[in-house]
């Protein structure tokens, strides 16, 4: 099942240039993170967060294209995340997206630096007086991504994660760790489309719902490929949360539950979009495909 229908396709390649166009570029010969930041945001991922911000600025009546830098702004704080998750202090992971993760190929040092790096421009990329959105929108929007994914978001998540680790948690301690982790950037994805799309309120809050719902089965599903999938499908070692003696919903109530949850989730997700157009389907075939999806 293709993850996206043709319109995501092409917001999926708007996206790829706008990373590249957001991204410094390396100059001469000179000791830079640039290219570590570049290696970091290459190919091989999906771009969820992303696309998902310029189709809700679609369905919102915005213009995707002025709201590339907030799409790339996104993609280069999750990819920072995934180089500091991969860290010897963190998962201790040395695959990612199919290549040695960054501290694998360039030393944790350097590795540490270009996540900072790409948290920082990330904000640089928002607030450039280039970018051609009306100020307001442009400053909930850059909260948006400030606060979700800070201390009571994804960084909250990460720490809960890592604190857990070991340890046997209860369910609702689980789905606080992953609404931070996973889910708070997606929300945070649907809901500054919206924003810089010039949304109601009532669809801002609408694509928050979806965004949330969506990344709790997001990573369920990432639970669930860590046991049934391999790593040559996934770029990422399989068998690693086990190892790391995490948490997940797999390990707390087995796949078949894990499965029915993820399900669920889906399906709260596409229905919480009534204040959308007819359009809004795409997103229900890209929630279903992510249910289902590989890797
Ligand atoms: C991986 O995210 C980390 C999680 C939040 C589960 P993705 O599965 O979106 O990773 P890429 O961007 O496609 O590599
Ligand atoms: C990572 O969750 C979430 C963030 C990076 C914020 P995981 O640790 O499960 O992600 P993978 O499996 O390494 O991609
Ligand atoms: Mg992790
Ligand atoms: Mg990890
Ligand atoms: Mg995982």
């Amino acid at each position: 099942m293709a993850l996206y229908t043709e319109r995501l396709m092409r917001h999926l390649d708007a996206v790829e240039q706008a990373i590249t166009a957001a991204l410094p570029k390396a100059e001469g010969d000179e000791v830079s993170v640039a290219p570590l930041m570049a290696y970091a945001c290459e190919g091989g991922g999906k771009r969820i967060r992303p696309v998902l911000l310029l189709e809700f600025c679609h369905l919102c009546g915005g213009d995707p294209q002025k709201a590339l830098p907030f799409a790339a702004a996104i993609e280069m704080i999750h990819s920072y995340s995934l180089v500091h998750d991969d860290l010897p202090c963190m998962d201790n992971s040395p695959l990612r997206r199919g290549k040695p993760s960054v501290h694998a190929a360039y030393g944790e040092t350097m590795a540490l630096l270009a996540g900072d790096a790409l948290l920082n421009r990330a904000f640089e990329a928002m607030l450039s007086p280039q970018v051609e959105i009306a100020p307001d929108a442009v400053i909930r929007a850059a909260y948006e991504l400030a606060h979700r994914a800070g201390i009571h978001g994804m960084i909250g998540g990460q720490v809960l994660d890592l604190a857990c680790e070991g340890k046997r948690i209860d369910l609702p301690t689980l789905q606080t760790l992953q609404e931070g982790k996973t889910a708070a950037l997606l929300t945070a994805a649907c809901r500054m489309g919206a924003i810089l799309g010039g949304g109601s309120e009532e669809q801002i809050r609408q694509a928050g719902e979806y965004g949330y719902y969506l990344g709790l089965c997001f990573q369920i599903v990432d639970d669930i490929l860590d046991v049934t999938s391999t790593a040559e499908e996934l770029g990422k070692p399989v068998g690693s949360d086990d190892e790391n003696e995490k948490s997940t919903y797999v390990s707390l109530l087995g796949l078949e539950e894990a499965r029915r949850r993820a399900a669920d989730y889906t399906r709260q997700a596409t229905e919480s979009l009534t204040a959308f157009s007819e359009e809004r389907t795409d997103l229900c075939a890209l929630a279903e495909a992510l249910l289902v999806r590989s890797h």
